[in-house]
């Protein structure tokens, strides 16, 4: 694979990711600090606290990317970053470092908007990808973006080109998870915990499913007021509560409400492909429920593997590699923006 090689830095959350890309499809070094066992501490992500893990660990995390990769400065053709959206105290340190690097070596720097760098962990080549799977997605491609912050569903009619079909209306698909689980008592992240939870469980009830305005539009805090509800029942009558089977039941009701917006998404805008993005992509319920509804409309569904879909800096690599071919620069002047969005195109 040719194409530049890239050393991507993503640092907008709580994840410290470095990573060596080339081409914006082959990894080279791909590492991720994580801080999940410190915020399961306090149930949860403090933001200063986020931001000094960031600068505790961005220095060890660059070298052990550059030993991984075995490049050398001198190989690397541009420092990319993510500028945002995230929280403000960890994104400036990945963004200051980036800007460093890139002055010290003499190497162009690009900015990446993180919900891109998600929607592009779907370029990443995969090590046992099929021949099929290492063809690149084709447009129109539909993106389900599905994190702790974001839960929209993106037309993209070509690389960079964005047009926003649907979103949630209140909390974000992965909040709901980490909400839901906290409150059922389960451990900090709620997602994979939920989703441990309910793997061999059935579900205990059936959640309703919300009514929004927009057609592809989602609502995921009447649920968590349901599952709350449900759980005081439980109290109130002094039963044991069934943990698990509650988080089954809101697991099926939150995959169900993501895939039936997709699928109705997909067929409305006759799309190539289907693609996942984001850490709750990296629910196995929601991967095959959605790949089974969508092959009934013979259509695919492109899923990066689990550990891409969480951040990490090879996505931000991918999403750099078609910056550069495209000729983004940024320059000293790059900021860090918390509430950045993607360039949307009216449509
Ligand atoms: O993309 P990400 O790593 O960070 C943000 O950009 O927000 O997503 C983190 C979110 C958390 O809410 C976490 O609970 C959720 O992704 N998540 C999952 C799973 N793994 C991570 N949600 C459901 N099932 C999972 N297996
Ligand atoms: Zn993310």
């Amino acid at each position: 694979m040719s194409g530049p090689r890239i050393l991507a830095i993503e640092s907008s959350c709580d994840e410290t990711g470095v990573a060596v890309v080339v081409g914006g499809r082959r990894i080279e070094a791909n590492q991720v600090a994580t801080q999940v066992a410190l915020h399961a501490e306090t149930g949860g992500i403090v933001p200063e606290v986020a931001a000094r893990q960031q600068l505790r660990w961005i220095v060890p995390t660059l070298e052990a990317a550059l030993a991984e990769g075995g490049a050398d400065w001198g190989d690397i053709d541009a420092v990319a970053v993510t500028y945002g959206p995230g929280l403000i105290g960890s994104l400036l340190v990945g963004v200051n470092v980036a800007k460093a690097l890139a002055v010290t070596h003499d190497l162009p720097l690009i900015g990446v908007n993180h919900i891109e760098g998600h929607i592009y962990a779907n370029w990443l080549l995969d090590g046992d990808a099929t021949d099929v799977l290492s063809a690149e997605p084709e447009f129109p491609l539909l993106c389900l973006v599905v994190s702790g912050g974001h839960t929209q569903l993106v037309l993209m009619t070509a690389h960079g080109r964005y047009r926003l079909l649907g979103q949630t209306v209140d909390d974000a698909a992965g909040e709901a998870f980490d909400k839901v689980g906290r409150l059922l008592g389960l451990p900090y992240p709620g997602g994979p915990a939920i989703s441990a939870a309910a793997e061999h469980a059935s579900p205990a009830t059936r959640f309703p499913r919300a009514r929004t305005s927009g057609p592809y539009d989602f609502s995921f805090s009447g649920l968590k007021t349901a599952v709350l509800r449900e759980v005081e029942g439980y109290r109130e009558r002094a039963e044991p509560i069934p943990v698990d089977g509650i988080a089954a039941a809101f697991e099926e009701a939150v995959v169900d409400a993501l895939a039936t917006k997709t699928v109705a998404a997909a067929r409305d805008h006759g799309v190539a492909e289907v693609a996942l993005g984001g850490g709750v992509a990296a629910n196995r319920a929601l991967r095959a429920t959605l790949a089974e509804r969508l092959r009934e409309d013979g259509l695919t569904l492109r899923v990066p593997r689990p550990a891409w879909c969480t951040d990490n800096g090879a996505m931000i690599g991918a999403a750099a590699g078609f910056r550069y071919q495209a000729g983004d620069r940024a320059d000293a002047a790059l900021e860090a923006i918390p509430n950045l969005a993607l360039p949307w195109i009216e449509g």
